[in-house]
């Protein structure tokens, strides 16, 4: 039996955006966005772009240029903008300010190889209708495949719109800075590569390499509800926990980003980009100062401190899957091999399941499972803590049959909430224990949408807080560490078949049952 008691969580009281903590107006600005026809611009930027708007958050005088290959005139793009506002902004209600704000849009059509059109940009920024009312702060957004990270980055040196502002370093105005979507290379290598080409032209505090899922209200709140409240901050340690499991399930597919996920696999989109952002923030030691450079510290210190993985730790450190066809939510779906632009034989993972060891005071002898699939029963992305039960069972000795381990859930989406398990006596003469559950929803408590991850980010950005981004040392040693889980693995880690709309391959549990080695 398992009950919910949410009122056992006292709530601070209603909360809305004008309490939020980011009310600092952003200053005036160009956001150049390559790859401004892309899934990303029309489904995140620009909405979250628009909900500051309508939030008061974003300066009048913002100007946006969008840069992509495909041609279209302004209007076209504006009106394309509107319709993506409509269906993915927080406030399709306010579209009225709409007008208002397509007026600083622009579209410039080039391929990322035209040296005409890099002068094209370099010239719209020093014009006065751009360069005044934006007091020339400038900030470059790659949203694009990440193969055109570094032509884009030489280009932008070479026609001289990276030091567009002669002194960059100058504060507060006006600045140029730029925003890196991820996944920040395939491995150790290329993430070197794309850090020693950005860092030759930009310093590090104007980059800004982001993880979308440090936006997310819930995942910061994995600080604030480790940091903040005594009762748990002291459990946070092994002498308590079990162990730690980490999950991103997304009942989505690919959904037509077929030749991109083929390259990527889910280890290079999820996990060493989004699962270890979720691991370092529950492991962190607790940072000197609630800022960038201590906060990022810790962060480092915590994949720094993964037990290395040695090949023949392979097969009991990691399941692979991939999804056949089969039905997600009572549609039926194709198996990844018949996605579009997949090869028919494809041994590219879509699922799968790492069990890492953190080596240090706090964290030894606690295995930390990181799992992340598509195409999976359910979208849910979890932190669980299991705690380790009692020697002595007690109640056992009373004719109970169970123990029952307390459990911490944060429930990063949906849903978004924490809920704690324990166990308490069954009403009636034995001593029978039950689980029930303390629950805090998010949603119960705040009644309002919480601002979208790209709000946030693009927010920081603009006012120059990089503490929700990743440093070029965290990137590194997350690849570092993933290096022996990218090889060929075909046989220490055999491809394990899992039908869409199911929980993953059986295989999976392999990994649970296995002891600290
Ligand atoms: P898309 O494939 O949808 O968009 C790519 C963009 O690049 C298009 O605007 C395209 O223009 C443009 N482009 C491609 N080739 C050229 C070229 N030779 N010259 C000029 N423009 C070109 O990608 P996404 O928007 O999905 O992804 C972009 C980035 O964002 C990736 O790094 C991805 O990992 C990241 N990301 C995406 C998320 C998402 O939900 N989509 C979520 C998190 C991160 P055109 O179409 O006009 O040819
Ligand atoms: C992106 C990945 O970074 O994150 C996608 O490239 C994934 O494959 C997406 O679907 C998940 O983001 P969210 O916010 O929907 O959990």
């Amino acid at each position: 039996m398992s009950s919910s008691i949410p009122s056992m969580f006292q709530t601070p009281g209603p909360g809305d955006l004008a309490n939020s903590d980011y009310p600092q107006p952003t200053p005036p600005l160009t956001i150049i966005i390559f790859g401004a026809s892309g899934d990303l611009t029309r489904r995140k930027l620009i909405p979250a772009l628009y909900d500051l708007k309508v939030d008061g958050l974003l300066h009048p005088e913002t100007r946006i240029l969008g840069v992509a290959r495909s041609p279209k005139t302004h209007e076209e793009f504006r009106g394309e903008l509107r319709s993506a506002v409509q269906t993915f902004s927080r406030s399709p209600d306010h579209i009225d300010l709409f007008a208002e704000f397509e007026k600083g849009i622009f579209y410039h059509s080039m391929t990322f190889d035209d040296p005409n059109g890099y002068t094209a940009i370099r010239t719209t920024l020093l014009s006065d209708e751009f360069r005044k009312p934006t007091e020339g702060n400038v900030l470059f957004y790659l949203a694009t495949q990440p193969s055109f990270f570094v032509p884009i980055i030489r280009n932008l040196k070479n026609f001289s719109l990276s030091n567009i502002n002669e002194e960059p370093e100058e504060t507060p105005h006006p600045f140029t800075r730029i925003i890196i979507e991820k996944p920040f290379g395939r491995d150790l290598a290329t993430a070197r590569d794309l850090n020693r080409e950005v860092l030759q032209v930009f310093s590090e505090n104007q980059v800004y390499r982001i993880d979308h899922y440090l936006g997310k209200e819930t995942v910061q709140n994995i600080l604030v509800f480790r940091l903040s409240n005594p009762v748990f901050s002291s459990l946070w340690t092994n002498t308590f926990v079990k162990s730690v499991h980490i999950s991103v399930f997304e009942t989505v597919g690919v959904e037509g980003r077929g030749g991109y996920f083929e390259e990527a696999g889910i280890l290079r989109d999820m996990v060493q980009s989004h699962l270890f952002q979720l691991l370092t923030l529950t492991a962190m030691e607790p940072p000197v100062a609630f800022e960038a450079g201590s906060i990022r510290d810790e962060k480092v210190k915590v994949i720094r401190s993964l037990k290395p993985v040695r090949t023949e730790d392979i097969p009991r450190s990691i399941v692979r899957g991939q999804y056949t066809v089969g039905e997600v939510d009572g549609v039926p779906v194709a198996g990844y091999r018949n996605e579009p632009k997949i090869p028919p034989v494809s041994d590219t993972p879509t699922f799968a399941k790492l069990r890492v060891e953190i080596q240090n005071w706090r964290w030894a002898g606690v295995p930390f499972f990181l799992t992340a699939g598509k195409r999976m029963s359910r979208r849910e992305t979890l932190v669980h803590l299991i705690f380790k039960e009692f020697p002595f069972a007690l109640f056992r000795l009373a004719g109970s049959p169970d123990t029952i381990p307390n459990e911490l859930t944060i429930r990063i989406q949906p849903n978004e909430g924490i809920s704690l398990r324990f166990g308490l006596k069954h009403p009636g003469g034995t001593f029978v224990i039950d689980p029930v559950d303390m629950d805090f929803s998010y949603q119960q408590a705040y009644r309002t949408q919480s601002p979208e991850a790209y709000e946030r980010l693009l927010h920081d950005a603009i006012v120059g807080d990089s503490t929700l981004f990743a440093r070029n040392d965290e990137v590194e040693n997350s690849w570092s560490f993933m290096a022996p889980f990218l090889g060929d693995l075909t046989k220490l880690s055999p491809l394990r078949f899992y039908t869409a709309g199911t929980d993953g391959p059986e295989e999976q549990d392999r990994l649970s049952n296995s002891i600290s080695h």
